[in-house]
Protein backbone atom coordinates (compact mmCIF):
# COMPACT_ATOMS: atom_id res chain seq x y z
CA UNK A 1 0.00 0.00 0.00
CA UNK A 2 2.21 2.74 -1.15
CA UNK A 3 1.68 5.95 -2.38
CA UNK A 4 3.50 7.20 -5.50
CA UNK A 5 4.70 10.81 -5.90
CA UNK A 6 6.34 11.62 -9.50
CA UNK A 7 8.53 15.02 -9.34
CA UNK A 8 8.96 14.09 -6.00
CA UNK A 9 12.02 15.85 -5.59
CA UNK A 10 10.74 19.08 -6.93
CA UNK A 11 9.65 22.02 -4.69
CA UNK A 12 6.47 20.95 -3.88
CA UNK A 13 6.60 17.70 -4.07
CA UNK A 14 9.66 17.07 -2.08
CA UNK A 15 7.49 19.26 0.98
CA UNK A 16 4.50 17.05 0.40
CA UNK A 17 7.00 13.92 0.53
CA UNK A 18 7.91 14.99 3.94
CA UNK A 19 4.22 15.67 5.28
CA UNK A 20 3.40 12.36 4.18
CA UNK A 21 6.69 10.27 6.12
CA UNK A 22 5.74 12.65 8.80
CA UNK A 23 2.42 10.36 8.92
CA UNK A 24 4.18 7.39 8.50
CA UNK A 25 3.07 6.68 4.90
CA UNK A 26 4.45 4.17 2.60
CA UNK A 27 6.25 6.65 -0.23
CA UNK A 28 8.03 5.80 -3.43
CA UNK A 29 9.07 8.55 -5.54
CA UNK A 30 10.12 9.13 -9.06
CA UNK A 31 12.03 11.91 -10.49
CA UNK A 32 14.23 12.28 -13.75
CA UNK A 33 16.09 15.66 -12.18
CA UNK A 34 15.29 17.58 -15.30
CA UNK A 35 14.51 20.31 -12.73
CA UNK A 36 15.51 19.15 -9.29
CA UNK A 37 18.49 17.63 -7.92
CA UNK A 38 19.71 13.96 -6.76
CA UNK A 39 20.67 15.67 -3.20
CA UNK A 40 16.77 16.27 -2.39
CA UNK A 41 16.19 12.59 -1.72
CA UNK A 42 19.13 12.90 1.00
CA UNK A 43 17.50 15.95 2.42
CA UNK A 44 13.98 14.62 2.77
CA UNK A 45 15.47 11.66 4.48
CA UNK A 46 17.30 14.04 7.01
CA UNK A 47 14.44 15.73 7.84
CA UNK A 48 11.91 12.91 8.73
CA UNK A 49 14.54 10.34 9.72
CA UNK A 50 12.42 8.05 7.61
CA UNK A 51 13.46 5.63 4.49
CA UNK A 52 11.40 5.35 1.27
CA UNK A 53 11.94 3.89 -2.00
CA UNK A 54 13.31 6.46 -4.53
CA UNK A 55 13.45 5.62 -8.80
CA UNK A 56 15.08 7.41 -10.82
CA UNK A 57 13.42 7.67 -14.17
CA UNK A 58 11.31 9.46 -17.02
CA UNK A 59 7.67 9.29 -17.04
CA UNK A 60 8.21 8.84 -20.59
CA UNK A 61 9.96 5.65 -19.98
CA UNK A 62 6.78 3.21 -20.05
CA UNK A 63 9.28 0.18 -19.41
CA UNK A 64 10.76 1.27 -16.64
CA UNK A 65 7.67 2.92 -15.15
CA UNK A 66 6.08 -0.40 -15.18
CA UNK A 67 8.25 -1.52 -12.85
CA UNK A 68 7.94 0.97 -10.10
CA UNK A 69 4.08 -0.63 -10.34
CA UNK A 70 5.34 -4.18 -10.41
CA UNK A 71 7.56 -3.98 -7.55
CA UNK A 72 5.49 -1.92 -5.50
CA UNK A 73 1.91 -2.05 -4.37
CA UNK A 74 0.86 1.19 -5.36
CA UNK A 75 -2.56 2.34 -3.96
CA UNK A 76 -2.61 6.37 -5.20
CA UNK A 77 -0.52 8.58 -7.13
CA UNK A 78 0.31 12.17 -6.29
CA UNK A 79 1.65 13.95 -9.83
CA UNK A 80 3.63 16.73 -9.52
CA UNK A 81 6.32 15.86 -12.71
CA UNK A 82 5.73 18.24 -14.90
CA UNK A 83 7.63 21.16 -16.49
CA UNK A 84 6.25 24.55 -15.43
CA UNK A 85 8.45 27.58 -16.47
CA UNK A 86 5.70 30.13 -18.48
CA UNK A 87 8.28 31.83 -20.78
CA UNK A 88 10.19 28.86 -21.65
CA UNK A 89 7.14 26.99 -22.83
CA UNK A 90 6.20 29.67 -24.83
CA UNK A 91 9.70 29.28 -26.84
CA UNK A 92 9.42 25.16 -26.47
CA UNK A 93 5.66 24.45 -26.93
CA UNK A 94 6.35 20.78 -28.73
CA UNK A 95 9.07 20.19 -25.29
CA UNK A 96 5.99 21.07 -23.32
CA UNK A 97 3.12 19.27 -24.42
CA UNK A 98 5.53 16.10 -24.90
CA UNK A 99 6.72 16.41 -21.29
CA UNK A 100 3.07 16.98 -19.36
CA UNK A 101 1.02 15.80 -21.73
CA UNK A 102 2.69 12.28 -22.67
CA UNK A 103 3.94 12.44 -20.00
CA UNK A 104 0.80 12.00 -17.88
CA UNK A 105 -0.68 10.06 -20.41
CA UNK A 106 1.83 7.04 -20.37
CA UNK A 107 1.50 7.38 -16.49
CA UNK A 108 -2.32 6.96 -16.71
CA UNK A 109 -2.14 4.28 -19.18
CA UNK A 110 0.16 2.31 -17.03
CA UNK A 111 -2.33 3.15 -13.50
CA UNK A 112 -4.89 1.48 -15.36
CA UNK A 113 -2.93 -1.82 -16.49
CA UNK A 114 -2.28 -2.14 -12.61
CA UNK A 115 -5.61 -1.16 -11.34
CA UNK A 116 -4.35 1.62 -9.23
CA UNK A 117 -7.15 3.92 -9.72
CA UNK A 118 -6.66 7.22 -7.95
CA UNK A 119 -4.55 9.92 -8.59
CA UNK A 120 -4.33 13.55 -7.39
CA UNK A 121 -2.74 16.20 -10.10
CA UNK A 122 -0.79 19.44 -9.51
CA UNK A 123 -3.24 21.90 -11.31
CA UNK A 124 -2.66 25.74 -11.67
CA UNK A 125 -5.14 28.74 -11.14
CA UNK A 126 -3.70 29.64 -14.44
CA UNK A 127 -6.54 27.28 -16.09
CA UNK A 128 -8.82 30.08 -15.00
CA UNK A 129 -7.68 32.52 -17.52
CA UNK A 130 -8.89 35.46 -17.00
CA UNK A 131 -12.78 35.80 -15.39
CA UNK A 132 -13.09 39.47 -15.67
CA UNK A 133 -13.07 39.23 -11.19
CA UNK A 134 -10.23 38.91 -8.74
CA UNK A 135 -11.98 36.41 -6.59
CA UNK A 136 -11.59 32.64 -8.11
CA UNK A 137 -13.97 29.82 -7.28
CA UNK A 138 -14.13 26.46 -8.75
CA UNK A 139 -17.77 26.98 -10.64
CA UNK A 140 -15.87 29.10 -12.48
CA UNK A 141 -15.72 27.10 -16.19
CA UNK A 142 -12.11 27.09 -16.97
CA UNK A 143 -10.73 29.98 -19.08
CA UNK A 144 -8.44 31.08 -21.93
CA UNK A 145 -5.11 30.01 -21.20
CA UNK A 146 -2.35 32.07 -22.33
CA UNK A 147 1.03 30.04 -22.58
CA UNK A 148 1.54 26.63 -24.01
CA UNK A 149 2.31 25.79 -19.80
CA UNK A 150 -0.79 26.76 -18.72
CA UNK A 151 -2.51 25.04 -21.73
CA UNK A 152 -0.91 21.77 -20.41
CA UNK A 153 -2.82 22.03 -17.40
CA UNK A 154 -6.39 22.67 -18.68
CA UNK A 155 -5.82 19.42 -21.22
CA UNK A 156 -4.59 17.47 -18.36
CA UNK A 157 -8.08 18.37 -16.23
CA UNK A 158 -9.87 17.73 -19.36
CA UNK A 159 -8.50 14.44 -20.03
CA UNK A 160 -8.57 13.26 -15.94
CA UNK A 161 -12.36 14.51 -16.20
CA UNK A 162 -12.59 12.82 -20.03
CA UNK A 163 -11.41 9.43 -18.16
CA UNK A 164 -13.85 9.22 -14.90
CA UNK A 165 -16.57 9.63 -17.80
CA UNK A 166 -14.83 6.16 -19.77
CA UNK A 167 -14.42 4.83 -16.40
CA UNK A 168 -16.79 5.53 -12.76
CA UNK A 169 -13.60 3.26 -11.07
CA UNK A 170 -11.47 6.19 -11.25
CA UNK A 171 -10.97 8.51 -8.27
CA UNK A 172 -9.71 12.07 -9.27
CA UNK A 173 -8.48 15.25 -7.52
CA UNK A 174 -7.28 18.28 -9.01
CA UNK A 175 -5.55 21.01 -6.69
CA UNK A 176 -4.98 24.23 -8.26
CA UNK A 177 -2.70 25.76 -6.60
CA UNK A 178 -2.43 29.77 -6.49
CA UNK A 179 1.12 31.40 -5.96
CA UNK A 180 3.41 28.37 -3.33
CA UNK A 181 6.19 30.32 -1.67
CA UNK A 182 7.92 29.54 1.50
CA UNK A 183 10.35 26.80 2.44
CA UNK A 184 10.32 24.24 5.04
CA UNK A 185 11.89 25.29 8.25
CA UNK A 186 14.72 23.46 8.17
CA UNK A 187 16.21 25.71 5.48
CA UNK A 188 17.07 22.26 3.67
CA UNK A 189 14.70 22.28 1.16
CA UNK A 190 13.22 25.31 -0.96
CA UNK A 191 12.64 26.45 -4.20
CA UNK A 192 15.89 27.66 -6.50
CA UNK A 193 14.96 27.76 -9.98
CA UNK A 194 17.99 27.49 -12.19
CA UNK A 195 19.19 31.08 -13.98
CA UNK A 196 17.30 34.10 -13.72
CA UNK A 197 13.96 33.10 -11.99
CA UNK A 198 10.37 34.45 -13.74
CA UNK A 199 8.50 34.22 -10.48
CA UNK A 200 8.74 37.06 -8.09
CA UNK A 201 9.68 35.24 -4.49
CA UNK A 202 13.18 33.36 -5.83
CA UNK A 203 13.58 36.91 -7.54
CA UNK A 204 13.49 38.98 -4.37
CA UNK A 205 15.25 35.55 -2.62
CA UNK A 206 18.42 36.00 -5.51
CA UNK A 207 18.35 40.23 -4.35
CA UNK A 208 18.79 39.65 -0.58
CA UNK A 209 21.45 37.51 -1.62
CA UNK A 210 23.05 39.95 -3.56
CA UNK A 211 23.14 37.40 -6.72
CA UNK A 212 20.83 40.14 -8.56
CA UNK A 213 21.24 43.97 -8.00
CA UNK A 214 17.33 45.05 -7.92
CA UNK A 215 14.27 43.66 -8.35
CA UNK A 216 11.85 45.01 -11.32
CA UNK A 217 8.65 45.66 -10.18
CA UNK A 218 6.21 45.14 -13.18
CA UNK A 219 3.80 48.03 -13.17
CA UNK A 220 2.70 50.42 -10.55
CA UNK A 221 -0.22 51.23 -12.36
CA UNK A 222 -2.93 48.68 -12.15
CA UNK A 223 -6.30 49.08 -10.20
CA UNK A 224 -5.15 47.77 -6.82
CA UNK A 225 -4.58 49.11 -3.71
CA UNK A 226 -1.10 50.12 -4.12
CA UNK A 227 -0.67 50.08 -8.12
CA UNK A 228 1.32 47.26 -7.92
CA UNK A 229 0.00 43.39 -8.95
CA UNK A 230 -2.01 41.30 -6.05
CA UNK A 231 -1.61 37.39 -5.93
CA UNK A 232 -2.38 34.80 -2.98
CA UNK A 233 0.51 33.39 -2.17
CA UNK A 234 0.61 30.59 -0.31
CA UNK A 235 3.17 28.53 2.36
CA UNK A 236 4.61 25.38 0.40
CA UNK A 237 3.99 23.49 3.94
CA UNK A 238 0.37 24.70 3.73
CA UNK A 239 0.57 23.51 0.36
CA UNK A 240 2.06 19.99 0.86
CA UNK A 241 -0.37 19.43 4.11
CA UNK A 242 -3.48 19.87 1.37
CA UNK A 243 -2.43 16.90 -0.45
CA UNK A 244 -2.61 15.00 2.75
CA UNK A 245 -6.04 15.89 2.82
CA UNK A 246 -6.81 15.28 -0.84
CA UNK A 247 -5.39 11.63 -0.02
CA UNK A 248 -8.07 10.97 2.57
CA UNK A 249 -10.63 12.72 0.78
CA UNK A 250 -10.46 10.06 -2.04
CA UNK A 251 -10.07 7.16 0.24
CA UNK A 252 -13.34 8.26 2.05
CA UNK A 253 -15.01 8.65 -1.44
CA UNK A 254 -13.26 6.19 -3.29
CA UNK A 255 -14.84 7.16 -6.87
CA UNK A 256 -15.37 10.72 -8.53
CA UNK A 257 -13.73 14.14 -9.64
CA UNK A 258 -13.03 16.82 -7.18
CA UNK A 259 -11.67 20.42 -7.86
CA UNK A 260 -10.19 22.51 -5.09
CA UNK A 261 -8.43 25.93 -4.87
CA UNK A 262 -5.32 25.65 -2.43
CA UNK A 263 -4.36 29.08 -1.76
CA UNK A 264 -5.00 31.38 1.61
CA UNK A 265 -7.96 33.80 0.09
CA UNK A 266 -6.40 36.78 0.73
CA UNK A 267 -4.41 38.87 -1.72
CA UNK A 268 -1.06 40.74 -1.39
CA UNK A 269 0.36 43.43 -3.60
CA UNK A 270 4.27 43.17 -4.66
CA UNK A 271 5.21 45.97 -2.50
CA UNK A 272 3.54 43.82 0.56
CA UNK A 273 5.91 41.03 -0.50
CA UNK A 274 8.86 43.51 -0.81
CA UNK A 275 8.17 45.32 2.98
CA UNK A 276 7.49 42.28 4.40
CA UNK A 277 10.41 40.64 3.79
CA UNK A 278 12.47 43.74 4.25
CA UNK A 279 11.09 44.26 7.85
CA UNK A 280 11.31 40.38 9.42
CA UNK A 281 14.72 39.68 7.90
CA UNK A 282 16.08 43.05 8.38
CA UNK A 283 17.48 43.35 4.77
CA UNK A 284 16.30 46.17 2.56
CA UNK A 285 15.85 44.89 -1.17
CA UNK A 286 16.32 47.43 -3.29
CA UNK A 287 13.54 48.08 -6.63
CA UNK A 288 12.94 49.45 -9.97
CA UNK A 289 9.25 50.31 -11.18
CA UNK A 290 9.39 48.72 -15.07
CA UNK A 291 6.80 48.34 -17.55
CA UNK A 292 4.06 45.88 -17.00
CA UNK A 293 4.66 41.91 -17.72
CA UNK A 294 2.79 40.94 -20.98
CA UNK A 295 0.19 38.53 -19.78
CA UNK A 296 -0.09 39.50 -16.44
CA UNK A 297 -3.76 39.97 -14.29
CA UNK A 298 -3.86 43.09 -12.01
CA UNK A 299 -5.27 41.06 -9.46
CA UNK A 300 -6.23 36.97 -8.54
CA UNK A 301 -6.89 35.35 -5.60
CA UNK A 302 -8.52 31.72 -4.48
CA UNK A 303 -11.92 31.58 -3.17
CA UNK A 304 -10.56 28.96 -0.44
CA UNK A 305 -14.27 27.83 1.09
CA UNK A 306 -14.59 24.54 -0.83
CA UNK A 307 -10.86 23.32 0.06
CA UNK A 308 -12.50 23.98 3.82
CA UNK A 309 -15.58 22.61 4.09
CA UNK A 310 -14.88 19.70 1.84
CA UNK A 311 -11.07 19.18 2.52
CA UNK A 312 -11.49 20.14 6.18
CA UNK A 313 -8.48 22.73 5.02
CA UNK A 314 -7.06 26.13 5.36
CA UNK A 315 -3.62 27.55 5.02
CA UNK A 316 -2.43 28.39 8.46
CA UNK A 317 1.16 30.46 7.89
CA UNK A 318 0.76 34.17 7.32
CA UNK A 319 2.86 36.21 5.14
CA UNK A 320 5.65 36.54 7.66
CA UNK A 321 6.45 33.12 7.73
CA UNK A 322 6.18 32.66 3.72
CA UNK A 323 8.98 35.44 4.31
CA UNK A 324 11.51 34.68 6.63
CA UNK A 325 11.36 31.06 5.76
CA UNK A 326 12.12 31.60 1.87
CA UNK A 327 14.96 34.10 3.21
CA UNK A 328 15.89 30.97 5.48
CA UNK A 329 16.50 28.61 2.95
CA UNK A 330 18.08 31.19 0.54
CA UNK A 331 20.67 31.77 2.94
CA UNK A 332 21.33 28.56 3.12
CA UNK A 333 21.89 27.78 -1.06
CA UNK A 334 25.02 28.03 -2.87
CA UNK A 335 23.53 29.56 -6.00
P1 LIG B 1 9.46 21.55 -9.88
O1 LIG B 1 10.00 21.77 -11.23
O2 LIG B 1 10.26 21.98 -8.70
O3 LIG B 1 9.09 20.01 -9.68
C1 LIG B 1 8.68 19.18 -10.75
C2 LIG B 1 9.55 17.94 -10.70
O4 LIG B 1 9.16 17.07 -11.78
C3 LIG B 1 11.03 18.26 -10.89
O5 LIG B 1 11.78 17.66 -9.85
C4 LIG B 1 11.38 17.64 -12.25
O6 LIG B 1 12.71 17.15 -12.28
C5 LIG B 1 10.34 16.53 -12.37
N1 LIG B 1 9.97 16.14 -13.74
C6 LIG B 1 9.59 16.95 -14.76
N2 LIG B 1 9.33 16.21 -15.85
C7 LIG B 1 9.54 14.90 -15.52
C8 LIG B 1 9.44 13.67 -16.21
N3 LIG B 1 9.08 13.61 -17.50
N4 LIG B 1 9.71 12.53 -15.56
C9 LIG B 1 10.09 12.55 -14.25
N5 LIG B 1 10.21 13.69 -13.54
C10 LIG B 1 9.94 14.86 -14.17
O7 LIG B 1 8.02 22.24 -9.82
P2 LIG B 1 7.05 22.51 -8.59
O8 LIG B 1 7.01 23.97 -8.35
O9 LIG B 1 7.36 21.60 -7.49
O10 LIG B 1 5.67 22.11 -9.25
C11 LIG B 1 5.13 20.81 -9.13
C12 LIG B 1 3.87 20.73 -9.98
O11 LIG B 1 2.95 21.75 -9.55
C13 LIG B 1 4.14 20.98 -11.47
O12 LIG B 1 3.28 20.13 -12.21
C14 LIG B 1 3.73 22.42 -11.64
O13 LIG B 1 3.34 22.70 -12.95
C15 LIG B 1 2.58 22.55 -10.66
N6 LIG B 1 2.36 23.93 -10.23
C16 LIG B 1 3.41 24.65 -9.70
C17 LIG B 1 3.20 25.98 -9.32
C18 LIG B 1 4.33 26.80 -8.76
O14 LIG B 1 4.22 28.02 -8.72
N7 LIG B 1 5.42 26.21 -8.29
C19 LIG B 1 1.94 26.57 -9.46
C20 LIG B 1 0.90 25.80 -9.97
C21 LIG B 1 1.12 24.48 -10.36
C1 LIG C 1 3.14 33.14 -12.90
C2 LIG C 1 2.62 32.62 -14.22
C3 LIG C 1 1.54 31.57 -13.95
C4 LIG C 1 2.11 30.45 -13.06
C5 LIG C 1 2.65 31.07 -11.77
C6 LIG C 1 3.30 30.06 -10.86
C7 LIG C 1 2.91 34.44 -15.84
C8 LIG C 1 2.23 35.46 -16.66
N1 LIG C 1 2.12 33.73 -15.00
O1 LIG C 1 2.06 33.68 -12.19
O2 LIG C 1 1.07 31.02 -15.14
O3 LIG C 1 1.09 29.52 -12.72
O4 LIG C 1 3.65 32.07 -12.11
O5 LIG C 1 4.46 29.52 -11.44
O6 LIG C 1 4.12 34.24 -15.92
N2 LIG C 1 6.54 40.31 -10.38
C9 LIG C 1 7.35 41.44 -10.37
N3 LIG C 1 8.69 41.27 -10.63
C10 LIG C 1 9.26 40.05 -10.88
C11 LIG C 1 8.43 38.91 -10.88
C12 LIG C 1 7.07 39.07 -10.64
O7 LIG C 1 6.87 42.54 -10.15
O8 LIG C 1 10.48 39.98 -11.11
C13 LIG C 1 5.11 40.47 -10.08
C14 LIG C 1 4.18 40.00 -11.18
O9 LIG C 1 3.89 41.03 -12.07
C15 LIG C 1 2.95 39.55 -10.37
C16 LIG C 1 3.55 39.05 -9.06
O10 LIG C 1 4.83 39.63 -8.96
O11 LIG C 1 2.12 40.65 -10.08
C17 LIG C 1 3.69 37.54 -9.00
O12 LIG C 1 4.40 37.08 -10.16
P1 LIG C 1 4.84 35.56 -10.34
O13 LIG C 1 5.54 35.08 -9.13
O14 LIG C 1 5.55 35.45 -11.65
O15 LIG C 1 3.45 34.77 -10.39
P2 LIG C 1 2.17 34.98 -11.34
O16 LIG C 1 2.33 36.12 -12.24
O17 LIG C 1 0.97 34.98 -10.46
Amino acid sequence: MAILVTGGTGYIGSHTVVELLNLNKEVVVLDNFVNSSPEVVGKIKKITGKEFKFYELDLLDKEKLQKVFEENNITEVIHFAGLKAVGESVKKPLEYYSNNIIGTLILLEVMRKYNCKKIIFSSSATVYGDQGVPKYVETMERGKTTNPYGTTKSMIEKILEDLYISDKEWGIVLLRYFNPVGAHESGLIGDNPNGIPNNLMPFVQKVATGKLPELSIYGNDYPTKDGTGVRDYIHVVDLAKGHINAIEKLNKEQTGVYIYNLGTGTGYSVLDIVNTFEKVNNIKIPYKIAPRRAGDLPELYADPTKAKEELNWVATKNLEDMCRDSWNFAQKQNK
